[in-house]
């Protein structure tokens, strides 16, 4: 069946897709339907050969402004409960190939959580971003607390989640929460060329170093270096390292097949 909120672009660039959220009218608002279409696509992306790296983006006004708030308005704790809708998170946390993130406009509660569970962030100079949910008399649910401080560290996050106050993209760029500011008609092409040159690296190293990087979020550092060393090890098991090595010497190209 055809996602109704998600577009989904394929080879934007060479092994790089694109999934665009599309909820205009509402902001990208992420309601349950959007968030199960994202999970399913990104479950395919991450399993199709052809793709190394996806890009998520919004539009140019809104990346997302959060969780649907209509949609969560009269629920009671016990229906939250069950409807559990952060498990859809867990899935998307998940996704082994690198995820970058366009980001333009509002990426605001779970808009901004969402971006922080991408790997690399582009945002355009007109983004907005922030965890405005204290001003709704509730708190972020979707990892706010929790990657935000492990991102700017506490002062910051504790003003934009005890005030909702919201950052300019060059304070979230000062603070280390994105990657890079550029002028807003460019911000989805830099992310798409940041991905194309990502995507041109050996896909299994990819997967291997990202979830070493995520480690580092989980763990003691002793426990770290030595998952990070497994890997290492690991990569001398495939085919792209030997033609990476190979490609050195060689003073060529190297072709990597993700074996
Ligand atoms: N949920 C549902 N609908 C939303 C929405 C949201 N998060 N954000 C915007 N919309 C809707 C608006 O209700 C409006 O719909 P109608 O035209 O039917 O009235 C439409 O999108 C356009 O929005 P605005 O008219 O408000 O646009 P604006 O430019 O004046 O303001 C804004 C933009 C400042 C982002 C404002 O829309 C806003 O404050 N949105 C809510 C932001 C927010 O609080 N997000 C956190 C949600 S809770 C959460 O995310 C929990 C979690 O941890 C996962």
């Amino acid at each position: 069946m055809q996602p109704e909120y998600i577009i989904i672009h394929q080879q934007v660039a060479p092994y790089v897709a694109h999934i665009q959220l599309n909820r205009p009218k509402e902001l990208n608002a992420l309601n349950l339907q959007l968030m199960g279409e994202l999970r399913e696509a990104l479950k395919v992306l991450d399993a199709d050969e052809q793709v190394r790296v996806i890009v998520l983006s919004g539009n140019e006004k809104a990346f997302a402004a959060g969780a649907d708030i209509k949609q969560m308005a009269d629920k009671t704790a016990i229906d939250m409960f069950n409807v559990d809708q952060f498990s859809t998170w867990d899935t998307i946390k998940k996704t082994k190939k690198p995820i970058i993130a366009a980001v333009s406009g509002f990426a605001l509660g779970g808009g901004c959580e969402l971006m922080m569970l991408c790997d690399m962030i582009v945002a355009s100079e007109t983004a907005r971003l922030g965890q405005p949910e204290i001003k709704l008399g509730i708190m972020p649910g979707a990892g706010g607390t929790q990657r935000l401080t492990r991102a700017v560290g506490k002062a910051l996050a504790m003003e934009m989640v005890l005030t909702g106050r919201l950052l300019t993209a060059e304070e979230a760029l000062q603070a280390g929460l994105i990657n890079r500011v550029v002028p807003t008609e460019l911000y989805l092409q830099e992310a798409i060329k940041l991905a194309a040159a990502t995507a041109s690296m050996s896909p299994v190293a990819l997967k291997l170093a990202k979830e070493a990087v995520l480690k580092a979020f989980e763990t003691s550092l002793e426990e770290g270096l030595h998952f990070e060393r497994k890997n290492f090890y690991l990569l001398f098991a495939s085919e792209d390292q030997q033609e990476g090595m190979q490609a050195f010497i060689e003073k060529r190209t190297p072709v990597f097949k993700g074996k």
